[in-house]
């Protein structure tokens, strides 16, 4: 058996493009392919390096050729990545290259933010996001992404909340699986699929403060019981890859830390795949203080089990004299190694390492050819994220024949409407607020625009979000004066029936390396809806931002409020079909809006405490801030629809549930109003004593549903022991007997409650 596979590998070795005649047995494979290897063949494996613009590709491509390279990142065509691949195919042993790249949501075609995907509560939507960006960024010869990203978020100052799926750990973790498995297609190795590499590993999201790069402190039973899950569940779901977070985890760096990356994540979990570690993370270690120089970094890292370090230069210089003076063994290098032939072999590419490449002659004539799109799916996708957070007297939805003044300076915003990681998405191909509404109201538009107000009167700030762009500014700034702006638009409002402002963040504000202090709308678009208001005209509030914002002004002063997050390149439209009405909104928020950033953490499912506040009830003496209403502005799961829902005859199957049995919950939903809708139904549970202190309520299920008006439907969700497990003190995974409440509603707040015993 193995000469065989020895002589397969030879034959392979002999002419480039006969991976094929290789063995089926992977391990195999990959152990006969590493005993071929030098030193440095072994260690250029494990070089990761992103490919700038100003990179001189001849170096890199002599670089490949001398098998010092294992893959790259950010070259996203085809005939970038050609010439890399046969330089791969000149090397001494014709180990192919991949190609990586952050195809977060979305390639060419961007759909919403991940934070909006999460808010649609739609799997096959969010599926649907996921197997096209695969596809067309496989068609651009990309093998891995580094996404999903399932870092559990519960402080809105961090700007990368924009990246993630919220706050609960249950429906993070459906979206985690549903990701990989949409990436991944039905193998890594299928020619339309990407291998997914799941992140940041672990515990990004709660970083102190929200400040990016934080620390994180936290006991071990909030890791497993909160944090912890999506990661696994991704992994379950058979991502290929991990990449480490640059945060350390109660006091040691994620990129050098044996538990997690060993005990945790290779031995609890079982993970088989490669790990990578965020960009410079092995350099950092120094910065941590846990590694002396750049040499005890690379050795710490190798051996807590990063297997590719990206870009910094740390194993390539290290790792021999490491090895030679017998502080790692060689077993750390070939473990790597082996991880990372074992990904390439999943990808596909020793079968064929053009797989993804194609032929030159096949190469897209215009990679931005609208063929190349899909623009109904991201508009479709788009609109069942937005979410509806206000509508007095019907504001909406809008006539299209209605006069309308459209302001703000998100109204024509074409790269705020892609959010952060646009990956190869084209401003000029998105379609702004103000086109939508056109293309809505067709010729006969009375639609006025007015800018109104820049996205900031702060310089520093201005100068902060433009200060990473090479191209221009991405942040436009009107040089007239704020008076003058606001009075223009103030002049359009006078003039219609109805005023649409498009406010909030610009997406660098929602990015990585931009926390916040602050969850208000910046001042400058502050003033705009002050004065807009005072027009009187109905004032309609598109807001357009990537994490929670402190909009307890703006709530009382707008008749209609659309959260739309940043919603990709069919944004405009979306947007516009929900303005409309030519689509009923039914997202849902997956995070707590917070009434101020002292408030933080606002996250629902909190721990029961001892002296919870009442509502009604003086607070003395309870858990509240005195000098602010006690609780969210919007709780999770909240959104609300163009027609009403109600829920009744809320029922268990029973009032008790044996360990090995089933219980159902069944609730009637009536679509009470006069439109077609569709809402989510959520089911949370509480565990109402237990051996130590359970959560006040835990989303455990829920279902979105479609109902015509007046119609009404019974559904059934149903539960198991296995429902009902947490990890208890001892970190032991298992359900108490004892009383649990049931509580299903349209949000987490108001909810219908049931109770059932655990024998
Ligand atoms: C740094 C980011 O933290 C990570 O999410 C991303 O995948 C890498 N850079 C590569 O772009």
């Amino acid at each position: 058996m193995k000469k065989l596979c020895l002589l397969s590998l030879a034959i392979a070795l002999a002419s480039p493009g006969a991976w094929a005649a290789t063995a089926d047995n992977k391990e195999a494979f990959v152990s006969d392919l590493l005993k071929q290897m030098t030193l440095d063949e072994k260690i250029g494996q494990l070089r990761l390096i992103s490919i700038g613009p100003e990179m001189p590709r001849e170096l890199i491509r002599k670089e490949i050729a001398a098998g010092r390279i294992g893959g790259t990142f950010n070259s996203i065509t085809r005939p970038e990545n050609r010439p890399m691949q046969d330089a791969a195919m000149r090397s001494r042993l014709k180990i192919p290259m991949f190609f990586a790249y952050d195809v977060i949501h979305g390639h060419r075609t961007i759909f919403p933010i991940p934070l909006a995907l999460a808010a649609s509560w739609d799997m096959d939507a969010i599926g649907l996001s996921g197997r096209i960006s695969a596809k067309e960024a496989a068609a651009d010869s990309i093998d891995l992404t580094f996404a999903p990203m399932v870092d559990v978020s519960r402080d809105p100052r961090w700007g990368r909340t924009s990246e993630g799926f919220g706050e609960d750990t249950y429906l993070v973790s459906r979206i985690a699986q549903v990701m990989v498995r949409a990436f991944q297609g039905p193998a890594p190795s299928a020619a339309d699929s990407i291998m997914a590499s799941v992140k940041h590993f672990a515990l990004y999201g709660a970083v102190e403060g929200g400040r990016d790069y934080n620390i994180v402190d936290m006991s071990l039973v909030k890791m497993y019981q909160d944090y912890l899950p999506p990661y696994r569940a991704a992994i379950d779901a058979g991502a290929g890859g991990v990449m480490t977070a640059l945060n350390s985890i109660n006091g040691v760096p994620a990129s050098s830390n044996t538990w997690l990356m060993q005990d945790l994540l290779r031995k609890e979990w079982g993970f088989k795949g490669l790990t990578v570690s965020d960009h410079g993370a092995v350099f950092e270690l120094i910065n941590h203080g846990v590694a002396r120089d750049g040499r005890e970094a690379a050795k710490l890292a190798i051996k807590a089990g990063i297997d590719m370090s990206m870009n910094d230069s740390l194993y390539g210089k290290e790792l021999p004299g490491l090895l030679k003076a017998g502080d790692i063994a060689q077993s750390d290098i070939d473990n790597a190694v082996r991880e990372v032939l074992g990904a390439k072999y999943d990808m596909g590419l020793f079968k064929d390492p053009y797989l993804r490449i194609g032929k030159a002659e096949q190469d897209p004539a215009d990679l931005y050819a609208p063929e190349r799109m899909h623009r109904s799916e991201a508009r479709d996708v788009a609109r069942r994220s937005l979410v509806l957070l206000e509508n007095r007297n019907q504001t909406l939805p809008l006539a299209k024949t209605a006069k309308i003044a459209l302001v703000g300076p998100l109204a024509k915003a074409p790269i705020d409407m892609m959010g952060s990681w646009a990956a190869a998405g084209r401003p000029d191909q998105s379609v702004t607020l103000f086109d939508g509404m056109r293309a809505a109201m067709g010729q006969q538009a009375t639609l006025t625009y007015a800018r109104g107000a820049n996205i900031t009167g702060d310089a520093k700030v201005l100068g902060y979000l433009n200060f990473l762009n090479f191209d221009a500014p991405e942040v436009v700034d009107d040089p007239r004066p704020a008076a003058q702006l606001i009075a223009e638009a103030v002049k359009a409002a006078q003039q219609a029936d109805v005023v649409v402002a498009a406010v909030g963040e610009s997406r660098g504000m929602s990015h990585e390396s931009s926390s916040r202090t602050d969850l208000n709308i910046p001042a400058s678009q502050r003033e705009l809806i002050k004065a807009l208001k005072a027009t009187g005209k109905p004032l309609v509030l598109v807001l357009m931002n990537g994490r929670p914002l402190s909009i307890v002004d703006e709530k009382e002063q707008a008749d209609a409020i659309l959260e739309t997050w940043f919603a990709g390149t069919e944004g405009g439209n979306a947007i516009a079909d929900v303005l409309f009405g030519d689509y009923n909104p039914s997202g849902k928020l997956p995070l707590t809006f917070p009434r101020s950033v002292g408030q933080i953490p606002t996250y629902y499912n909190h721990l029961s405490i001892g002296r919870p506040f009442t509502p009604g009830k003086p607070g003395n003496y309870t858990s509240q801030y005195f000098d602010d209403t006690t609780g969210p502005l919007y709780p999770f799961g909240y959104g609300l629809s163009y027609t009403d829902f109600s829920l009744s005859d809320m029922a268990l199957s029973s009032t008790t549930l044996n360990k090995s049995g089933t219980l159902d919950a069944t609730i009637k939903v009536k679509n009470t109003g006069r439109r077609d809708g569709e809402t989510v139904v959520q089911l949370y549970v509480q565990d109402v004593t237990g051996s130590m202190i359970r959560p006040v309520k835990e989303l455990k299920g829920f279902q979105k549903l479609m109902l015509k008006a007046g119609e009404e439907k019974v559904l059934r969700f149903t539960l198991s022991e296995d429902d009902l497990k947490f990890y208890n003190t001892q970190l032991q995974y298992a359900a108490e007997p004892g009383k649990f409440n049931v509580q299903i509603g349209l949000n987490s707040r108001d909810v219908k409650q049931q109770s059932f015993e655990l024998l």
